[in-house]
């Protein structure tokens, strides 16, 4: 027996009568957005990841789960959280892991991304994590490619495993998701943690409350069943969980809000709109964050902030995912 691991893979749930747990499995051989997981599928995941968190408590964090299996993360933008985790995730799992960046690839000889994946398929990989700047680059490559591939955050698309490591967040502390009000504010328009997020809580049945300056609220959201304002203090009010976004100045060529200041006064979580969500309310923040710009520091690393859980929680939701994706079950494709 290998020394650095225990034989011990995680026991999964076995879900009630009233929520059966369909198969130690998803549909499909990527995860590629919460647009097209199942309720029942994501209730998997976060169960899963129920498991696998209590790997981190022991003396040896370490599983033979993925032995045998071989990861790519594949990061053409920059990350800190996502990269970081899913390469501890894959180890925990014993996974064998490579990292590419694009900076030190070949992507800055002009090679393309088409390329690039099929010559790293050729060494046989199992699964690719990728993150790109292009929205849909995830579902470009699970076309072209064998491997599973993972959306570790595309364009302003969809970043999945963020929207679960937060609904996992928020349901170990409430213990439910279904009827809590949620409100999400801050760069509404340029980000794919609320895309992944609002598909993912009004499928679970929250109470989705969306607030940003008008200019960064994208249009098509007032069909999917949640409450847009641009009052922090009515998305905030009596909130279960109190989500701020990052304002990605990088994605903008300017003019959505007259100055950083201004948009600190008007929409920025103060201690004092703090106050007006419930006793318990969870203050959440994907990272990194523009500390005095949506979020003051007394409440980023404050009392209610479970932000940093959420970056340990990433870890258990991953490794969840990379399991449920390449566990030894045989995939179907998803009709
Ligand atoms: N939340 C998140 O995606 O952070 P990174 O960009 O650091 O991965």
């Amino acid at each position: 027996m290998n020394p650095e691991t225990t034989d011990a893979t995680p026991s999964l749930p076995t879900g009630t009568d009233d929520q059966p747990i369909p198969a130690n499995r998803l549909r499909s051989k990527d995860l590629l957005g919460i647009a097209e997981l199942s309720v029942e599928e994501i209730s998997l995941i976060l169960d899963t990841a129920v498991a696998m968190k209590e790997i981190a408590s022991r003396p040896i964090k370490k599983v033979p789960a993925l032995r045998g299996k071989t990861v790519v993360n594949l990061f053409f933008e920059a990350s800190t959280r996502t990269r970081t985790s899913f390469e501890i995730a894959e180890k925990r799992l014993s996974a064998d892991t490579l990292n590419i960046v694009a900076g030190t690839s070949s992507v800055v000889k002009g090679e393309t991304l088409a390329d690039t994946v099929h010559n790293i398929e050729a060494m046989s990989p199992d699964l690719l994590v990728v993150r790109h700047s292009s929205s849909g680059s995830c579902h470009f490559l699970s076309r072209i490619c064998r491997a599973g591939v993972i959306n570790a955050g595309d364009g302003m698309h969809e970043h999945p495993t963020q929207a679960l490591l937060d609904a996992f967040t928020i349901r170990e502390r409430k213990q439910r998701l279904a009827g809590l009000k949620v409100a999400i504010c801050g760069d509404l328009l340029h980000s794919r943690v609320l895309r992944s997020n609002v598909l993912l809580l009004t499928k679970m049945g929250a109470d989705v409350w969306l607030c940003g300056p008008p200019t960064l609220v994208p249009t098509g959201f007032a069909r999917s069943g949640v409450h847009i304002t641009s009052s922090v203090d009515e998305a905030v009010e009596g909130a279960d969980a109190v989500m701020m976004l990052r304002i990605q100045l990088e994605r903008m060529l300017g003019g959505y809000f007259p100055s950083l200041r201004e948009y600190f006064n008007v929409f920025g979580m103060t201690p004092e709109r703090v106050r007006r969500a419930k006793p318990d309310v969870l203050i959440m923040h994907p990272g990194p964050m523009n500390r005095g710009v949506e979020i003051a520091s007394e409440v980023a690393d404050g009392p209610y902030s479970v932000i940093l859980d959420q970056v340990a929680n990433g870890v258990a939701v991953r490794m969840a995912v990379l399991y449920l994706l390449s566990g030894g079950a045989e995939h179907e494709a998803v009709a």
